[in-house]
C-alpha cells in the first residue's frame, strides 16, 4: 500500500468505520452513532481509502468558531504511512474561516497520537482528570490556534 485518498464518509462506509472504531477503542461508537453524526450539520467525518479498503477515519465538529476532534483512528496495518497526518490536515482544511481553534483530548499514555498532534502544532493546554474509562486515565487537552485570539 503506498497510496490512499482522503474523502468524506458516506453511509456505505459506516460499517467499515464502526469496525475500525471497535477494533481500536474500548468504548466504541456504534453504527447508529456514526449515522447520527453523518446527519449532524456541524460534523465532518473523513475516511482514508487505500485501494478498496477503509484504512482510517477522523471526525470533527465545528460550532461557533470552535472545532473539536471527536476521534481519529488508523488500522494497525496502515500506520506510519502518513494517513493519520493527512486526516488531521484534511480536518483542519475543512474548518471555516470563522474557526479560531481546534481542540481534542488524548490519553496521556498515547505517545503515538501525542507526537502526531505536537508535530502538527497542537499544544497541551490542560488536563482532564479521569476523563477516560476502561482503563481509567487522565486526558491531555490539546489545542491548535488557527487565528491569533485578541482579548478585548
Ligand atoms: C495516532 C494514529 C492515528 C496515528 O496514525 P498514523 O497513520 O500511524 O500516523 P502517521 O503515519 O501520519 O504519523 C504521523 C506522525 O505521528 C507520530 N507517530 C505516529 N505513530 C507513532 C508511533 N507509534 N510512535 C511514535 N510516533 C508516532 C510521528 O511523529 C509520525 O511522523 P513520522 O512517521 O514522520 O515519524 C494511529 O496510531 C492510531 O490510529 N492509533 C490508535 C487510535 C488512537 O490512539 N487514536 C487517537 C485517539 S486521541
Amino acid at each position: 500500500m503506498s497510496e490512499f485518498v482522503i474523502r468524506k464518509m458516506t453511509a456505505d462506509d459506516i460499517p467499515h468505520v464502526a469496525a475500525i472504531e471497535k477494533e481500536l477503542f474500548t468504548q466504541p461508537w456504534s453504527e447508529q452513532a456514526f449515522a447520527d453524526e453523518l446527519n449532524n450539520k456541524s460534523a465532518t467525518i473523513l475516511v482514508a481509502q487505500a485501494g478498496g479498503e477503509i484504512a482510517g477515519f477522523a471526525d470533527m465538529r465545528e460550532i461557533m468558531g470552535e472545532c473539536y476532534i471527536n476521534n481519529i483512528g488508523v488500522k494497525a496495518l496502515y500506520r506510519r504511512k502518513g494517513i493519520g497526518r493527512a486526516l488531521m490536515q484534511a480536518l483542519e482544511d475543512s474548518a471555516t474561516d470563522e474557526a479560531e481553534f481546534i481542540t481534542l483530548e488524548v490519553r496521556q499514555s498515547n505517545e503515538a497520537a501525542i507526537r502526531l498532534y505536537k508535530s502538527m502544532g497542537y499544544i497541551k493546554v490542560g488536563t482532564r482528570r479521569g476523563f477516560y474509562e476502561q482503563p481509567t486515565e487522565d486526558a491531555d487537552l490539546m489545542t491548535k490556534y488557527l487565528k491569533r485570539v485578541v482579548m478585548k
